[in-house]
């Protein structure tokens, strides 16, 4: 018996041993690359979980997905826990652009190679790669699809509405929109209904990086923070505060799917609304349903399977000793940081249609949406 419990002991104390020594020199079961996400709440970032899982598993490294179920905190210790594994390279899309310096500087000072994913950080230069979908195009496709939508009509109400403060995308998305509806503005296509800050830039467009604090200041009045339900009450407040003027068939600038939904919901349950145009982005099937139905009238698809593939070169071409391809440079604020941009595609309900026949999306995961 004695003999028994020395022998389990001893292998219990190898094993021990080896545990410790595979964690300590980054042996078999290391984590090579740490990937850290703002939230599960929303449908896009699971696609963009499957969508690593993919590309990392197929080209054979190991990897590991958290999430900072959106908090700044719980990201930093997201990329401390990471940093324990070992890991080589840091894909991390921000909580929040600026806080997210102080979780990369850990890395970096760790020599860590860090790997923006989808949302550029700013203010540092411990950033070395981004990769990223062309933020500006989806702002512009949104807001070109509306003004496509009331062609050669005047005075159209428009309602509009924006991202996180918080993310610099939001930013972009916002400035590719109004590069476009600045004009339809200006010419009397439009007229904007909730936001008096941006009367002053009728004609105008804004640029991301040169009128961030303007674009800051506009932002902060129409920002949904990216959640559904301040977004519906926003609409709602608007809403209340529109006379019937403002109503009738209108144009709803939506930044992202989630919110489109919110907002749609808002706006369809005011009987003085009698049509509404709005748009979206991110091609979650819950939109897709609602595009299906006519609840929401169009999305930009950025195919996350896409982007999780160029990361996945980019991090090889980084394990590899190599530099890797980009085609571009962003701005942080910080420095030019070398990124490898995707494109987006605009999806309506004819378009859908068409997708859907050729395999891209599935209408029983479109039917099964919540
Ligand atoms: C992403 C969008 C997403 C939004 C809210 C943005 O940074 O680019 O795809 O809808 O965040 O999570």
């Amino acid at each position: 018996m004695k003999k028994l419990l020395a022998l389990i002991l001893s292998v219990a104390m190898l094993a021990a041993m080896a545990v410790t020594l595979t964690s300590c020199s980054g042996g078999d079961d290391a984590v090579q690359v740490g990937i850290v996400l703002p939230t599960k709440d929303e449908p896009r970032w699971l696609q963009d979980e499957a969508s690593f899982k993919d590309a990392l598993d197929s080209a054979g490294f190991t990897s590991e997905v958290l999430f900072s179920q959106g908090k700044s905190d719980v990201e930093l210790s997201n990329v401390e826990a990471l940093l324990e594994k070992d890991i080589k390279v840091l894909v991390i899309c921000a909580q929040d652009a600026t806080a997210a310096g102080a979780a990369v500087n850990k890395a970096k000072a760790a020599g860590v190679d860090v790997v923006c994913y989808d949302r550029l950080i700013t203010g540092t230069d411990s950033v070395d790669y981004y990769v990223t979908f062309n933020s500006f195009a989806v702002g512009v496709a949104q807001g070109q699809y509306l003004i496509d939508a009331y062609k050669d009509q005047t005075g159209v109400p428009l309602y509009i509405y924006s991202g996180a403060v918080t993310d610099n995308n939001a930013f972009i998305f916002f400035a590719g929109a109004w590069s476009v509806l600045n004009k339809a503005v200006a010419d009397g296509q439009f007229v904007v209904q909730n936001c008096p800050a941006i009367k002053d830039y009728a004609g105008k467009a804004l640029d991301p990086d040169a009128d961030h604090d303007t674009l800051s200041t506009i932002l902060g009045t129409i920002t949904t923070d990216w959640d559904f339900s301040k977004a519906k009450s926003l609409a709602e407040a608007n809403l209340v505060a529109a006379n019937a003027s403002a109503k009738g068939d209108v144009a709803i600038l939506a930044p992202n799917d989630g919110t489109a939904r919110a907002i749609a919901d808002a706006f369809s349950a005011d009987s003085a609304v009698s049509s509404y145009v709005i748009t979206g982005q991110d091609a979650e099937m819950a939109s897709l349903k609602y595009i299906q139905d006519g609840k929401q009238s169009m999305t930009v698809w950025k195919d996350t399977a896409t982007l999780a593939k160029t990361t996945c070169d980019l991090v090889s071409s980084i394990l590899g000793g190599n530099t890797p391809d980009t085609s571009t440079t962003y701005n942080n604020q910080a420095k030019d940081v070398p990124s490898a941009e995707c494109a987006v595609t605009v999806v309506d309900k004819d378009k859908l249609a068409e997708l859907i026949s050729a395999g891209s999306f599935d209408q029983a995961k479109i039917d099964a949406a919540k």
